[in-house]
């Protein structure tokens, strides 16, 4: 469906990488559900990976289920990226992500992140010497620029395709609007039209399958990249797959289903980082499943304490029966409690003039 350099994708719809998130419990569990091309590693520190520090390591854990995958490195130093490309490479990693886009300022302090959109030929020197030394592709992902005065998309992108980028993602945001604001279509757009030769993967905001469908259209991107958008809906990637392929949505997934894709997920947080910590780690995550389930104060309430694989079950339980209130002689929501639907900001799709459509809800993530 999708080829970047070598790699051949069956979709190219990518799971866009969230420190904190999209580790490797949450890419098994939604790798399951199908429609996904490619996964991505939380940012790693490149001289982490060198020193090969005990964070690194936890922070790029896979498993043979978990493929294809690609590394997402940051750095500022030529000889850290490229050293740390190639260490990523022999280490059986498919593909090799550079951070552009991250606006944290511990992050940019270290020239990291979003900086590399500041000074464009220095960033193209390094991801050429990356290119370079390595087999595997080489992939970056960026922002449109610093800020509404530096759009500079364009610029880098011409700059990385010659020095031999196989992709770009690119979210359709400057670092200065952080994860929120309207995403800029006709931004993503215009990265497209000056990188043709290479696949442009369009991100930001899309929280369902048409979404996706009309930022291919709009932007003439190849492939789309979801973050958010996965967790409030798991099977955000098969529904597109099927949406783009045959125009058709798959039926939408049932409370129980959601459960059951949650239990899941906790239950491989917990092989990974053991009951306590992944509990913890669960707390500010299962809320997110949530904005699907109809009212879940309750859920939220009991969530936020859990401690053990058995406190989540009871937590699940009592707010199954607790729900019952909100549902009608079918199980079914009733009209009135059912979660409105999901919409996109897309600076260039009129969606605001409709009350009923939300923006992506950018606020309950923290980095
Ligand atoms: C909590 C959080 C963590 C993130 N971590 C990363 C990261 O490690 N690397 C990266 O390139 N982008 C990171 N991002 C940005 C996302 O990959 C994505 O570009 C952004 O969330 C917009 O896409 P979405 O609307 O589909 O979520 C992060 C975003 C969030 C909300």
């Amino acid at each position: 469906m999708i080829r970047i350099g070598t790699l051949d994708l069956e979709f190219n719809l990518l799971l866009a990488p969230m420190a904190g998130y999209t580790n490797l419990p949450f890419r098994l569990t939604i790798r399951e559900l199908g429609g996904l091309g490619l996964a991505t590693t939380d940012l790693v520190n490149a001289r982490s990976l060198l020193e090969s520090r005990a964070k690194a390591f936890q922070l790029i854990e896979t498993s043979p289920a978990d493929r294809p995958l690609a590394i997402q490195l940051f750095g500022s130093v030529l000889e850290e990226m490229r050293d740390a490309a190639s260490m990523a490479e022999s280490m059986g990693i498919e593909s090799i992500d550079i951070n552009m886009g991250c606006p944290v300022p511990k992050v940019c302090r270290a020239g990291g992140g979003s900086v590399w959109m500041i000074d464009v030929e220095k960033s193209a020197r390094i991801a050429a010497a990356m290119v370079k030394a390595v087999h595997v592709p080489v992939t970056a992902k960026m922002r449109l620029g610093w800020d509404a005065q530096h759009v500079n998309a364009p610029d880098l992108a011409r700059l990385l395709a010659d020095a031999g980028i196989a992709a770009i993602t690119v979210h359709g945001r400057t670092r200065d609007q952080g994860f929120s604001g309207a995403v800029s279509l006709a931004g993503i757009r215009a990265v497209v039209e000056a990188a043709p030769r290479i696949p442009i993967i369009g991100n930001g905001d899309v929280t369902t399958a048409q979404a996706a469908a009309e930022m291919i259209r709009l932007t003439g991107c190849q492939g789309i990249s979801i973050g958010r958008g996965a967790f409030y809906n798991p099977w955000i990637f098969r529904e597109t797959a099927s949406y783009l392929q045959t125009g058709e949505l798959p039926s939408e997934p049932g409370f129980e289903d959601r459960i059951a894709f949650m239990s899941r997920h906790l239950d491989r947080m917990i092989e990974v980082f053991g009951e306590a910590h992944a509990c913890r780690m669960f707390r500010k995550v299962a809320p997110l499943y949530a904005r699907r389930f109809g009212p879940s104060r309750e859920f939220n309430r009991r969530m936020a304490g859990i401690q053990t694989r058995a406190d989540f079950d009871h937590a699940i339980e009592v707010y199954r029966q607790w729900r019952l209130q909100f549902l009608d002689g079918d199980g079914a929501l009733k009209p009135a409690y059912q979660p409105r639907p999901l919409a996109s900001s897309f600076a260039d799709i009129d969606t605001r003039s409709n009350p009923l459509l939300i923006s992506d809800g950018s606020e309950v993530f923290g980095q």
